[in-house]
């Protein structure tokens, strides 16, 4: 089995992280025959075996690595092999101390767990690219080597460094960026508390400070740190592409990750992996699945890897509860629904020394056949061969969600006028609406191309860039709706507002000026009354956190507040603007409007779910190339659910059964429905 730089493999990918480093090589045989067992066709190696690899700065000892790798082979895994440079060895740290990062107040982290390196660091580059090199050298033609895997979830741990090598690296970076230091005093408002500077050698790093650093500096060292984290990615990528140009490279993301601007990083990757540890709450399917379409939409909808999750549990959180039966396979078919090509886990034997010795695996320390966990394992996996058909299909989303990092990192920069604005609740309010109604969701840019879409949702969009509110307009122009909320349209690229009254770029497609914002404090609470929505959606509803004061001029009322001294002024409106319509939402109104509002403009496009089911069942559409349909059905309550089905017969991937008229699903159940005919 071989796959290609585009990462079409004929399968779903199954398997996990594999340390066969942590046991005796007689395991490995067992552990090959397990793997054969449960449908293993991938596994990720080497990912912390630097150490291993290199035990000093001239040696290395590939040769348990070529001994694993021939074994693979041997037995038809794929070996997604990692560069091994996610925790540098205890030696480096010992000769090159600067290559270990700096917190904000200037103290130096210790080895001896992992990600101790500072990205900019040159000795960590230079050891670890060279590691790099020699891997690449000595495995580029082994018949199990079929992607590459560079280090290991970026700044998970470590994603700011304040060392004097990235404050250099900082400078230029500014360098490049402003090109003068007028450019840069005006860009950042220096002219504020005596900030302005005369000489690059002046800047520093937003390390501890008396009270607010610059805003302008703050955005832009998040955006330097992200730059620079991609930097050393790209360092690695750039060896693996001379020495082996047809295999796919990626790293593996974190979904909703505030420090990488991801959409940048996929431009980098040949598909998009990422790892999944959902809240065990009952929120925890939502965001994932919030997750799942994030990850998704980074390479415009090109099917993703689940790198990583859990077969049971963590060890941390507080607490660790276990996945119940059935939850796992039902979480990893979520994954497969909203554009998986595969289901993937860490790892897969659990460790037996270390900090992870009571995180979860596919098989236990003992390799024991005859557990819950494996058993599920190996029924994922030997049904996920019966998905052929779904590997490469697409998933239908007539909706849109604008996401965007650096309007994450300004949003909730400090000195903001409530701290409690935060960006993924504000998403993840709306985004449940649409999970609950079953309607599929892209995230886009602010600047992508929105014509395919019904309608866009683009909530606390702070910060507006130059060209963005020109590419809202131009949408709701031709015919879009496009519904935006409070705190939008504030500032530009640095932090600066946008002046010509509150949200002065969307001022015309939104019909409206916002005079003053009155966010809320904790607990506080004003009303609401609704009188433009469908009767069912009109009434009092109760909102929190904000509210703005708004002064129409165009737009239309669809609510208003009922009391303190604005009581009777616009909360919701609405403008008709070109072909289209603009929402805006200038408050947090409970869920139970919020669903309301966006429910009343989902009937108006006519947008519904692709079958009706009862709540607690998320359902989802892939496409494949040649135009089949696979409707994923998922139960996620604890009750039996039934489903009327469209007219026609229904053949169910998974289970081969044929169903007509409606069907019946367990809780935790799954089906996969292809029409028949
Ligand atoms: C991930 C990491 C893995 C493992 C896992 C445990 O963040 O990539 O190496 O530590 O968490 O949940």
């Amino acid at each position: 089995m071989s796959i290609s730089k585009n990462v079409k493999l004929p399968h779903m990918f199954y398997g996990g992280d594999y340390n066969p480093e942590q046991w005796p090589e007689e395991v490995w045989l067992e552990d090959m025959r397990l793997m054969k067992q449960a449908g293993v066709n991938i596994v990720s190696i080497g990912i912390f075996s630097w150490a291993v690899l290199q035990p000093g700065p001239d040696t290395y000892d590939f040769a348990w690595m070529d001994r694993l790798m021939d074994l693979l082979a041997e037995h038809g895994i794929m070996a997604d092999l990692a560069t091994a440079t996610a925790s540098p060895p205890a030696w480096l740290a010992r000769l090159h101390p600067e290559s270990l990062p700096v917190d904000e107040n200037g103290a130096r982290y210790s080895q001896g767990s992992r990600q101790h390196y500072c990205p900019n660091s040159k000795a960590f580059r230079l050891y670890g690219q060279r590691l790099v090199r020699k891997l690449a050298e000595r495995y580029k033609d082994h018949p199990a080597l079929a992607m590459w895997h560079i280090n290991n979830e970026y700044a998970c741990h470590i994603s700011q460094c304040y060392c004097d090598e990235c404050a250099r690296e900082f400078r230029l970076w500014l360098q490049r960026r402003y090109g003068t230091l007028d450019e840069l005093n005006a860009r950042w408002g220096t002219n504020f508390w005596s900030q302005k500077y005369y000489d690059w050698e002046e800047i520093v790093l937003p390390r501890k400070t008396p009270t607010y650093p610059n805003p302008g500096q703050q955005l832009d060292y998040a955006r330097f740190m992200s730059d620079s984290l991609l930097d050393a990615y790209l360092g690695e990528q750039h060896i693996l592409k001379e020495i082996t140009p047809g295999l796919p490279i990626m790293t593996n993301l974190m979904g909703a990750f505030k420090p990488l601007d991801q959409f940048e990083w996929a431009k980098h990757m040949d598909v998009v992996t990422w790892d999944s540890y959902p809240e065990p709450t009952a929120g925890g399917p939502v965001f994932a699945a919030m997750q799942h379409d994030l990850m998704r939409s980074l390479k415009g909808g090109e099917p993703f890897i689940l790198m990583e999750q859990v077969t049971s549990q963590v060890n941390w959180r507080q607490q660790n509860p276990l996945k119940r039966p059935g939850v796992m396979r039902l979480w990893s078919y979520q994954t497969v629904a909203r554009g998986g090509d595969g289901v993937m886990f860490f790892q897969w034997r659990q460790s037996w020394a270390g900090a992870e010795k009571f995180h979860g695996a596919m098989v236990n320390q003992t390799g024991d056949e005859n557990t819950r966990v494996y058993r599920e394992v190996v029924e994922l996996g030997n049904e996920l061969k019966k998905l052929d058909a779904v590997v490469d299909s697409r998933v239908e989303a007539p909706v849109a969600i604008v996401f965007d990092w650096h309007n994450w990192w300004a949003l909730e920069l400090d000195s903001k006028p409530s701290r409690d604005v935060l960006y993924l609740d504000q998403i993840k309010q709306y985004y449940s609406v649409l999970f609950e109604r079953n309607i599929g969701v892209d995230f886009v840019q602010p600047d992508a191309d929105l014509s395919g879409y019904k309608l866009v949702l683009a909530p606390a969009l702070y910060m507006m860039k130059p060209g963005e509110a020109d590419n809202l307009e131009k949408y709701v122009q031709g015919g879009g709706t496009l519904l935006t909320t409070f705190f939008s349209g504030i500032v530009d690229e640095n932090d600066r507002i946008h002046t010509g009254g509150y949200p002065a770029p969307l001022r015309k497609v939104l019909g409206l000026c916002v005079e003053e914002f009155d966010p809320m404090l904790p607990g506080q609470r004003n009303a609401i009354e609704v009188s433009g929505l469908s009767a069912a959606g009109n009434g009092e509803y109760s909102c929190s956190l904000w509210a703005d004061i708004i002064r129409l001029e165009g737009a239309q009322a669809l609510a208003s507040f009922k009391q303190d001294f604005f009581a009777g002024s616009p909360a919701v409106t609405v403008h008709a603007f070109g072909q289209g319509k603009a929402y805006y939402v200038g408050t947090q109104g409970e869920a139970a409007f919020t669903s309301k509002l966006v429910g009343s403009i989902l009937d108006e496009l006519d947008l519904s779910a692709p079958l009706s089911a009862p709540s607690g069942v998320e359902l989802t559409v892939r496409t494949g190339r040649d135009g089949s349909r696979y409707i994923f059905v998922l139960n996620h309550s604890a009750a039996q659910a039934e489903l009327q089905l469209p007219e026609g017969s229904f053949n169910d991937l998974l289970s081969g059964s044929r169903f007509t008229g409606s069907l019946q699903l367990a809780p935790n159940g799954v089906a996969i429905l292809s029409a028949e005919g």
